[in-house]
């Protein structure tokens, strides 16, 4: 939900183009409209429009802007479709600071209706365009530039992640933060940065400060200072986290979209996921065998690994886990949240306002609660608001659709599990080696599928008809996969779908079907496969196209169906869990070649933001 950055600098150098590359790299929180603004000669200089962030940079030419200082923004609309005046950055009355923000403030009618009582005039509808007026305002009180900010953060009640220039101060930015990310960092005596996201920045420094809450900071050329805006701007020191992601790793290094990059990226994440420490693993495997009461909850894709993830802890835990999507978790448990109880949380940004919400609400009302995230983002929200953390090791993700995040994200679920299986000892150390293997064998099963498989799911997804609504049918741990891998066709190629239990869809969506009528069965040889059989029965008798996704030695579903997917996974009973994370890169590249069937940039998909800080 809108990338912001932020550079000043004392070194010769192209700011317009610093800042163009970054809000390029930060093009995936949002991307309808974008903007920047410089100080030149003690006055400012801005760029904005709505549409793309090249279209606009063709028109405007973003790096005709110098100086020593920038600010930019990539926007994803909240308030105000995007137009050009709704675009970042806004400024005051005099036209003498301007300000980028990511978040929502949300009180921000009264704070208008207030300003405008006192003269102020406005030109966007956004909530943003307060706060420049609200800092005007208080400099007129007296207020110096550092305290005016604060002074006017006072006012706004809301989430934020903002960045401020002020043309008579040209040697500082201020940054401030409340519940929207923000990091910054610095070439020492050099250059200082801020932006929403870690890829912003890897050019720069590894080593990136993460603001929490109520923190603010003053950026100088090569110089940062933090404060405390609760704690009478106290000054404070703040230790820098090491980056190690590969700096190739946030580009397309060839391939013409990140999400196919970054399907390509699975099996290497899926290692890295695989040396995940021991210690963090049994941790969260004790955590959830002492637990009375145990919750997952997560959004989007993150919640259908959940739906993967609890299935396969369940096995061997021999306990519920309830799965709660994030945003009704305080509906459904307002009252209800018992002692002794452990959440889990999956976040891949750690940024989700309502999986955050959920947790930071479980934590107020119930003091005997463990919260365990798995997230992508070293000291992202999540990371502060839980209890332990596991960081899944699938490196900067840019495309908007998850899809090398959701497969460590089951791969973490399936560690703990089998780790639960061992300190239970659920299963005979032989046979548990046998799953550990299994697991181990995933990267290379992916490998695999994907060097075989390009061409024939180009040719699946051209003979597709191209208007057609889907049903994405399976039984068991596969209703996780059929939902996540109806989600990405729904997201980046725009196609109705649903995502359904096989059996249940007798109940209602079996009515729908039609002579041709398109039905992704997920038939992975489980103990499900037989009863799927019968399903995949039904739905043919009514003139369903049957398409399935099965092992490579399958016989009976890919015999009734039109078309097969094969994955190339032994067929034995230690794989049966694992089906989530070898199954999901065929309907992943489905999607996404059907985008491109579509003319859709399955990178950027319509009206979706990777990050959603709203609720
Ligand atoms: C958005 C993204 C999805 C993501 C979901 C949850 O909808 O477009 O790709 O799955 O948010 O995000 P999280 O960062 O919490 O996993």
């Amino acid at each position: 939900m809108c990338g912001i950055f932020g550079i000043i600098t004392n070194q010769d150098i192209n700011i317009g183009s610093i800042a163009l590359e970054a809000i390029r790299k930060l093009e995936y929180r949002g991307y309808d409209s974008c903007g920047m603004v410089s100080i030149e000669n003690t006055d400012l200089q801005i760029l904005k429009d709505s549409g793309k962030i090249d279209e606009i940079h063709e028109k405007l030419h973003f790096d005709t802007l110098n100086g020593s200082i920038a600010l930019a923004h990539t926007r994803w609309a909240t308030h105000g479709p995007p137009t050009k005046d709704n675009s970042h950055p806004h400024t005051d009355c005099t036209g003498e600071i301007a300000v980028v923000h990511n978040g929502i403030i949300e009180n921000f009618i009264e704070l208008k209706k207030e300003l405008i009582s006192k003269g102020h005039s406005f030109k966007s509808e956004t909530d943003t365009e307060i706060v420049p007026h609200l800092i005007e305002e208080k400099l007129k009180e007296g207020y110096d530039f550092k305290e005016a900010v604060v002074e006017a953060l006072k006012k706004c009640e809301g989430a934020y992640a903002l960045s401020v220039c002020y043309a008579k101060e040209p040697n500082s930015i201020i940054v401030a933060r409340k519940e929207s990310p923000l990091i910054v960092g610095m070439e020492e005596g050099k250059t200082s940065y801020c932006a929403s996201d870690i890829p912003a920045l890897l050019q720069y420094t590894r080593n990136c400060f993460i603001l929490e809450d109520n923190e603010m900071a003053i950026l100088k050329a090569g110089e940062i200072e933090f404060f405390d805006i609760e704690n009478s701007l106290k000054k404070i020191t703040k230790q820098p986290k090491h980056i190690n992601w590969d700096i190739d790793a946030a580009e397309k290094n060839g391939y013409e979209h990140f999400m196919l990059k970054e399907i390509f990226e699975e099996p290497d994440a899926l290692r890295k996921t695989l040396k995940t420490s021991d210690e963090e693993i049994e941790l969260f495997a004790r955590k959830l065998i002492k637990a009375d009461h145990i919750y997952i909850t997560a959004a989007g894709t993150s919640f259908y690994a959940s739906l993967a993830g609890k299935y396969i802890i369940t096995r061997f835990l021999g306990k519920y886990i309830q799965e709660i999507e994030c945003s009704e978790f305080q509906n459904k448990l307002t009252g209800a949240l018992e002692k002794n109880t452990v959440i889990i949380a999956i976040s891949q940004s750690g940024e989700t306002v309502d999986t955050i919400e959920a947790i930071r609400w479980a934590k107020e009302v119930q003091k005997d609660i463990t919260i365990l995230a798995i997230t992508n983002i070293i000291g992202s929200s999540i990371t502060r608001y839980s209890d332990h953390s596991i960081i899944t090791r699938a490196g900067p993700e840019i495309g908007v659709a998850a899809t090398k995040t959701y497969v460590t994200q089951v791969l973490s679920l399936a560690l703990i599990a089998l780790k639960i299986a061992g300190l239970r000892k659920k299963l005979a150390p032989v046979e548990l080696d046998k799953y550990y293997d299994a697991l181990k064998s995933i990267p290379e099963i992916i490998e695999i599928f994907l060097k075989n498989n390009l061409e024939s799911i180009k040719e699946i997804v051209q003979n597709l008809e191209k208007n057609a609504n889907y049903f994405f049918l399976a039984r068991g741990i596969s209703i996780a996969t059929a939902k996540e891998g109806g989600l990405k066709l729904k997201e980046v190629a725009c196609r109705f779908i649903e995502g359904y239990s096989a059996a249940h869809a007798k109940h209602g969506p079996i009515s729908l079907v039609r002579e041709g009528f398109p039905i992704i069965f997920i038939a992975p040889p489980d103990k499900s496969y037989e009863r799927l059989v019968g399903n995949v029965m039904e739905f043919k008798a009514r003139g369903g196209h049957i398409i399935s996704l099965v092992v490579d030695n399958d016989e009976t579903i890919s015999e009734m169906s039109d078309i097969t997917i094969r994955i190339p996974q032994p067929s034995t009973k230690y794989y049966q869990y694992f089906s989530p994370i070898t199954f999901i890169p065929a309907l992943q590249l489905l999607a996404y070649y059907a985008a491109l069937d579509h003319n859709l940039d399955p990178d950027k998909p319509l009206n979706l933001a990777k990050t959603v800080t709203v609720h």
